[in-house]
């Protein structure tokens, strides 16, 4: 009864399941089209004719109309009321059709519009923002007029409209001089590009953005007067324009000029810093990028003080000299630069120990320090293919600079000792490094630092961030003192194996560590007391994932109640101790990848009060979660807090899991799971039983059905244990010799047949030797023993098969001795011939005997007398072949 009910409630389940997975694959391609069709928040769907696009309405009944990348030929025809039009990406070429009148910004990128001809933008009083960029626009071809009604213009974007920069391309002035309210030009810079008069009536002018980044920009020298009438440039961008020359001043008369972006113009060198700082300190720079203004390839490049000079007298707070090879810099060059530096960025180069690195400590007001990504080697096979020559100073006076003279080392080493000195401690005298106050973050990940984290202090009391990852400090001994205040560090990456229990004690303000991809499993699993965390109680985000953390002891994270993430990714983690009562701010843990089987009883305790504080989530995808009994209550408490575990659906049971979980459908299966279960005992006994019932019929079988062969192999064994001992010597093992021609096998029934026909017919007759058990059978021996001893002695078994003869269990059992011994010994069923007499044929055979008859080792006795002779001669041809 109780097992109806089961079946039903499961056939039940499996029609649903089955309605479930079809209904699914109903759903499925229904989500995916809902999916693509997809609209922005707050957008619809509207239609422009036959356009759909999507639109949004916006205050005063106005509507912003986006119909990018809807392989448009032309512009639709939009209503009088849209204000804001996105057509990018489309393949509209003639925009000779018109605008509404109202609109207040037009994007055009990357369509395929060659002509401007008809005013296009006629009356557009209202535009503010035109993006033209990657059209086909020449601008040669712009005509007086074009952009006469655009008043309210203040950003114009025309780049990637160059085709071919071989052709000469010019910008007019006089059809530019029309956008009066321009504030931003972002254009492209053709070869031999000028900014004529005209550009002096855009007295809002305040950024010119030429970069062959976004666009094509190919003049290769800057002119001192190129910006002449454009005074009021806040921003220019002249970076990848393959510019060979700058002329001395050229920037310096831009008197509001903030930003200068001269990267990426590789054959500049630093050699031509002088001309393009030069009177900077008659603008009000900011910043200045000169990042790859060198070839990608040669030896290191050296920053002179000449270089720097100008920018002495300046207010500038930001230079960005990255991927220029440097190498060196001119003791003393960095103590040009103003005290206003706020950032200074030397990356991707491959700077070495100098000197310089002296000045660093002056810098009064310097925040960010960037040194990171050193010796990388450039881009393959850019590098060895470019052709670049940069422009090098003729003179290097940085050459005289080599060998330091002797009162110069005297200074340097009294500086030295002035920024690297030795101080207290927590009652220790330590060696310390002063660090510039206002220093808040250094980056210095990925530039090949080697060597362990030493006992040192840091006097630093600005800094907040530091970034060392990707570097060999392949062990943190420490403790490093000085470091309360920071908040940020990432060591990830570092092959470190080593961690200290003490190298943490003083960073009390760590909120955010980052120590994945390292080694550190072993020094964590031996901290049984957690003292390696024990003082940073500010952490917030720990990152311990690809570390090879294969135990974590209970209290390794005793301390840290503001924990919000932990990130243990990737390790080998088995069980889980961690004790996590405390860490009523976690939000997330990442277990994902780990060899966790189960929770115990504890941990599920302390998550389970954790799910009720916090919404804490818990990745244990791709662990080897344990399918069994055991973990029932495991399975039921995740499967009840699964709205707590990321990607619950995927997880999966481990290859040693005694039942199926679908974690995909927990509730059922945790019913599954439970119902097996509960009977799991009452089935374990009766199983066991018949499990012990059955392999005894089994061996019960395999013994009958092997018995002859049992038999033989126990036979043998005795007999090499015997010969061992010696008692066995006639016996020659490689070459077959046997005594016997053959054994004749017979009931006591035949007797008088064998001494009358077999023994005259074919001792005496054929002259062989025969075995003949009456006859030659050893007195004293036990049974069995001289049966198989002359087996064994003779070439041929000649069974004389009778009725009587099958009906004799000592007969059978010299049957299937031989027969045995045939196919164990001899390697061929040949070895037993049978001789079947007439009165067989109504006696059931035993199926040994059958396989013998099968494979026609046999001979019927003739009834007929005149059949005789054959046989004989037949039996004797048999005897005397060879078989082997
Ligand atoms: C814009 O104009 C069209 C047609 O003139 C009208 O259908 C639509 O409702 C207007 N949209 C708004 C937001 O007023
Ligand atoms: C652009 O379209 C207008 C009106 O449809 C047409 O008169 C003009 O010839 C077209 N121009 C080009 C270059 O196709
Ligand atoms: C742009 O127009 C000018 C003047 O007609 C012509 O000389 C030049 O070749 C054109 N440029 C391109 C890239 O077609
Ligand atoms: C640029 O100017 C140089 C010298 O004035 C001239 O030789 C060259 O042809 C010009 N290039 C183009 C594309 O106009
Ligand atoms: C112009 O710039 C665009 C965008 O950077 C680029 O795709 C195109 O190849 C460039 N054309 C030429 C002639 O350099
Ligand atoms: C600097 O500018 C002057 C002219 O203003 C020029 O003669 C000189 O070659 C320039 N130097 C470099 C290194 O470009
Ligand atoms: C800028 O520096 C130059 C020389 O480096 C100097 O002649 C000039 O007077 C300085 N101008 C200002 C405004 O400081
Ligand atoms: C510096 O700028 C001022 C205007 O701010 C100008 O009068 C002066 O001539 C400039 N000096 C140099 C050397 O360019
Ligand atoms: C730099 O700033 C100081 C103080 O604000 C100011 O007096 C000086 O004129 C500025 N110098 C330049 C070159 O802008
Ligand atoms: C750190 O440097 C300041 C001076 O910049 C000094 O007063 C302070 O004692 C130093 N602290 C340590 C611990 O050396």
């Amino acid at each position: 009864m109780v097992i109806t009910t089961y079946l039903c409630s499961l056939s039940a389940h499996i029609i649903r399941m089955a309605i479930f997975s079809v209904s699914l694959q109903i759903a499925l391609p229904l989500l995916v089209i809902t999916n693509a069709t997809l609209i922005k928040k707050g957008w619809d769907t509207c239609h422009f004719g036959s356009v759909e696009c999507e639109c949004q309405k916006v205050p005063d009944n106005l509507l912003k109309v986006d119909c990018s990348r809807r392989q448009l030929v032309k512009i639709p025809s939009l209503y009088s009321n849209v204000t804001w039009i996105d057509l990018s990406n489309n393949h509209i070429d003639n925009i000779s059709v018109g605008f509404p009148k109202i609109v207040g910004y037009i994007d055009l990128s990357g369509n395929r519009i060659h002509h401007l001809d008809r005013k296009p933008f006629r009356g557009l009083y209202n535009l503010k923002s035109l993006n033209l960029e990657k059209n086909r626009i020449n601008t040669s071809l712009m005509y007086k007029g074009l952009f006469a009604d655009l008043h309210s213009l203040t950003k114009l974007n025309l780049k990637g409209n160059i085709q071919d920069q071989f052709k000469r391309t010019i910008i007019k002035d006089d059809v530019f001089s029309e956008l009066i309210s321009l504030q931003s030009l972002k254009i492209d810079g053709p070869t031999n590009v000028t900014f004529g008069k005209g550009f002096a009536s855009l007295s809002r002018l305040q950024k010119l953005d030429l970069s062959g980044i976004t666009g094509n920009c190919s003049f290769k020298r800057i002119s001192k007067n190129m910006f002449l009438h454009m005074p009021r440039l806040i921003y220019v961008d002249v970076s990848a324009c393959d510019i060979l020359d700058i002329e001395e001043g050229a920037f310096g008369k831009l008197q509001y000029l903030e930003h200068l972006d001269v990267s990426h113009n590789k054959q500049l060198g630093f050699a031509s810093l002088p001309n393009i700082t030069h009177n900077l300190n008659n603008t009000s720079i900011k910043s200045l990028r000169c990042n790859e203004m060198n070839c990608l390839s040669g030896i290191g490049t050296k920053i002179l003080k000449r270089h720097f000079e100008n920018l002495k007298h300046t207010n500038i707070s930001e230079i960005y000299f990255e991927k220029n090879r440097l190498e060196q810099l001119e003791p003393g060059a960095l103590r040009l630069l103003p005290n206003t530096i706020d950032i200074i960025s030397f990356g991707e180069n491959k700077l070495t120990q100098g000197r310089y690195m002296i000045d660093f400590f002056f810098f009064r007001n310097i925040r960010v320090l960037n040194i990171s990504v050193q010796l990388r080697p450039p881009p393959y096979p850019e590098s060895i293919f470019e052709t670049c020559a940069e422009k090098t100073d003729n003179f290097d006076s940085a050459l005289k600079e080599l060998h330091t003279p002797k009162e110069c080392v005297k200074e340097y080493q009294a500086s030295l000792n002035s920024f690297i000195y030795k101080s207290w401690w927590h009652g220790k005298i330590i060696g310390t490094i002063i660090v510039p106050k206002t220093l808040e973050v250094i980056y210095a990940n990925m530039s090949r630092f080697y060597g362990i984290a030493p006992e040192f202090g840091i006097n630093a009391t600005g800094l907040r961030e530091i970034y060392v990852q990707d570097n060999f400090f392949y062990s943190w001994n420490g403790p490093i003192y000085g470091v309360e205040n920071i908040e940020i560090a990432d060591v990830s990456n570092n092959y470190c194996s080593y961690i200290s229990k003490s190298i943490m004690k003083y960073a009390i303000g760590l909120r955010i560590l980052k120590a994945s991809k390292n080694n550190i499993g072993k020094s964590l699993a031996s901290d049984a007391e957690g003292e390696i965390f024990e003082n940073t109680v500010s952490l917030e985000f720990l990152d311990l994932s690809y570390n090879n953390i294969f135990y974590l002891s209970t209290s390794m994270f005793k301390n840290m109640q503001k924990l919000r993430t932990l990130n243990l990714q990737n390790n080998q983690l088995s069980s889980w101790r961690v004790k996590v009562d405390h860490m009523k701010n976690m939000k997330y843990i990442n277990l994902k990848q780990n060899k966790l089987t189960a929770f115990d009883k504890k941990s599920r305790v302390s998550f389970g009060n954790l799910f009720q504080l916090t919404n804490l989530t818990i990745d244990l995808s791709e662990n080897q979660l344990l399918c069994s009994c055991d973990s029932k209550e495991f399975l039921e408490w995740i499967t009840r807090h699964r709205k707590h575990f990321i990607n619950f659906e995927y997880y999966e049971c481990s290859s040693s899991s005694s039942h199926k979980f679908n974690f995909s459908d927990p509730d059922v299966s945790a019913m599954l799971l439970s119902k097996s279960c509960k009977s799991y005992q009452t089935i374990y006994i009766v199983s066991s039983i018949a499990a012990a019932f059955l392999s005894s019929i089994i061996i019960g079988i395999t013994l009958v059905k092997n018995k002859w062969k049992i038999r033989y192999v126990v036979y043998k064994f005795k007999q090499r244990f015997r010969k061992h001992k010696g008692y066995f010597t006639n016996f020659q093992s490689g070459t077959p010799c046997y005594e016997y021609d053959a054994m004749i096998s017979y009931s006591p029934k035949e007797l008088s047949f064998v001494l009358t026909d077999v023994i005259p017919r074919l001792e005496n007759g054929a002259g062989f030797k025969l075995y003949v058990k009456d006859r030659d059978e050893p007195v004293g021996t036990p049974f069995g023993e001289t049966i198989m001893e002359a087996i064994q002695n003779s070439r041929r078994v000649v069974c004389l098969v009778t009725k009587s003869y099958l009906k004799s269990k000592l007969q059978d059992y010299e049957l299937n001795m031989s027969r045995m011994e045939a196919i164990e010994d001899r390697g061929n069923l040949n070895f037993v011939h049978l001789i079947l007499f007439p009165d067989v044929c109504n006696v059931s055979i035993s199926i040994q005997t059958l396989d013998l008859v099968r494979q026609e080792c046999f001979t019927e006795y003739p009834e007929e007398q005149c059949a005789l002779d054959d046989f004989w001669e037949r039996l004797r041809s048999i005897i005397s072949k060879e078989f082997l």
